[in-house]
């Protein structure tokens, strides 16, 4: 059978306090949106409608690579009016999951479940039981049945008693939508067209009404400020780490640990407190990251130690190297096995060979630099002359003196060392020393000035 995803995104989110549509901020670094979207394609939904409301514009081209059919709800006059503006395009067989934008946790598991339950009835839901179910809609039984979902404001002292609750999650058949949702009407205590109501008509048809709860009770949150967008995100967190922890890593502290983006990991990978990893990532077996790393869409492989406070983004770092601590690897550094970065080095754009090092203080950009060379402190490519950027080319076994500048484009052979604070401008031959610097002005029995007393 093909399913729909319905999700209800109209809301304004006021209390939010933001510019930002509530369904773009974001979760994890992705917006509540896409998680709801990620979720709806990792279940194979055929059809994705999402219907908006308050700032369109932004949440559509927020997702215009994705193959999403957006209806307006112009005027927010319920939820059973947002799903009412999908009919023009709902499709007339297949069943529809209807999810909320501003609900991003909801799984895959969840939503499987219902799906199961609700293909024999027609009709099912998620409905979680809770101590206290104050400001949400009741799910009034009888003899275990569901009778009716009644909205807090139109509920009895007695029904205002019940546990459980209906969090908003529905799994419907397109036939019944297209037959129910056009008899709506909003004559209640909030003058909205109820989406619940549709409960009382799938009785008056003779069905029963499925529900599921879902694994964990963290899935049916909504967001509405950011007191509660920062709970759901330290809960999202708490998940993900213990993920991480159930397939093998140490994770010092679970939670000063983040995640915004996908962890792919070997064995015995161990992580500090206070790091930030985003996008797409990749740590091999035994790689170690210090404390206060940010690590952006970056590869380490096996055996890697990573120091404090070092700062990684689209890198691609080889086996048993040594990075930081405060290192900068910038897009497109890519070094080989047991490269040692170390402490304010900046890396951009540059290979670095087998075994080379550059310990202390230098930049290295547009670089390729061969293997076992040693660059030492405060060296720096100089790559770029205001408008164009140049490369440099460091061979195998070279030895950089300290503070030396290479004026790109410029090619350092194999073998060749650089004398300490040489500014060089002409490529250096193989095996050869090349120094360059002003003659050193010497005086002997030099005084140097002197304080005048007051
Ligand atoms: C609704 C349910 C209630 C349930 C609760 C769970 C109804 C009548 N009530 O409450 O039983 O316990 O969700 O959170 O459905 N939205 C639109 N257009 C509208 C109105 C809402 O797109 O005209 C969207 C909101 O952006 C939000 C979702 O629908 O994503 C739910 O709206 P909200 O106002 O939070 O739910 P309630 O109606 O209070
Ligand atoms: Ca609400």
């Amino acid at each position: 059978m093909s399913t729909t995803v319905i999700i209800l995104a109209a809301g304004k989110g006021t209390r939010m306090r933001s510019t930002l549509p509530k369904v773009l901020q974001p979760l994890a670094g992705r917006p509540l949106l896409g998680h709801v979207i990620e979720t709806a394609k990792k279940i194979h939904a055929e059809n994705i409608i999402t219907i908006y409301g308050h700032g369109g514009d932004r949440v559509q081209s927020a997702f215009a690579d994705q193959d999403i059919k957006w209806v307006e709800q112009a005027e927010q006059l319920g939820t059973g009016h947002a799903v009412q503006m999908t009919l023009p395009v709902l499709p007339q067989d297949g069943i529809s999951l209807i999810l909320s934008g501003d609900v991003p946790c909801i799984s895959q598991n969840t939503l499987q479940k219902l799906l199961d339950a609700s293909s024999q009835t027609g009709i099912g839901l998620v409905t979680l039981t809770v101590d206290d179910a104050t400001g949400y809609g009741r799910i009034v039984r009888e003899n275990g049945q569901i009778q009716a979902i009644v909205e807090h404001k139109d509920a009895t002292e007695q029904q205002r008693q019940i546990k459980e609750f209906n969090t908003g999650i529905y799994c419907v058949s397109n036939a019944k939508l297209h037959e129910w949702l056009p008899k709506l009407s909003n004559n209640n205590a909030q003058g909205e067209y109820y989406l619940t109501d549709i409960v009382a008509m799938a009785l008056a048809d003779g069905l029963t009404v499925a529900s599921v709860e879902p694994e964990q009770a963290f899935e049916v949150e909504g967001v509405n400020d950011r007191i509660q967008l920062a709970a759901l995100e330290r809960q999202f967190q708490a998940n993900l780490a213990k993920k991480l922890m159930q397939q093998g890593v140490h994770l010092i502290d679970p939670s000063r640990f983040d995640l915004r983006g996908n962890l792919v990991v070997g064995q015995d990978v161990r992580i500090d407190i206070n790091v930030i990893i985003e996008g797409e990532c990749e740590f091999g077996d035994y790689v170690e990251i210090g404390a206060g790393c940010i690590i952006k869409n970056t590869k380490i492989a096996a055996g890697t130690k990573v120091q404090p406070y070092s700062i990684f983004d689209q890198a691609i770092v080889g086996e048993d190297a040594q990075i930081g601590p405060f290192a900068r690897l910038r897009p497109g550094a890519k070094l080989a096995a047991e490269v040692h970065i170390g402490n304010f080095v900046e890396v951009k754009n540059s290979t670095v060979g087998v075994g080379s090092k550059a310990n202390h203080f230098t930049y290295l950009g547009d670089a390729e630099v061969g293997c076992g060379s040693n660059i030492g402190a405060g060296t720096i490519t100089c790559n770029y002359d205001g408008a164009n950027k140049f490369k440099t080319i460091i061979g195998d076994h070279a030895f950089i003196g300290s503070n030396s500048a290479l004026v790109a484009p410029v090619t350092i052979g194999n073998g060749a060392t650089v004398g300490a604070g040489s500014t060089i401008t002409r490529d250096v031959e193989e095996n050869s020393l090349a120094v360059e610097r002003s003659k050193q002005f010497t005086k002997e029995n030099y005084q140097r000035p002197q304080k005048i007393k007051k």
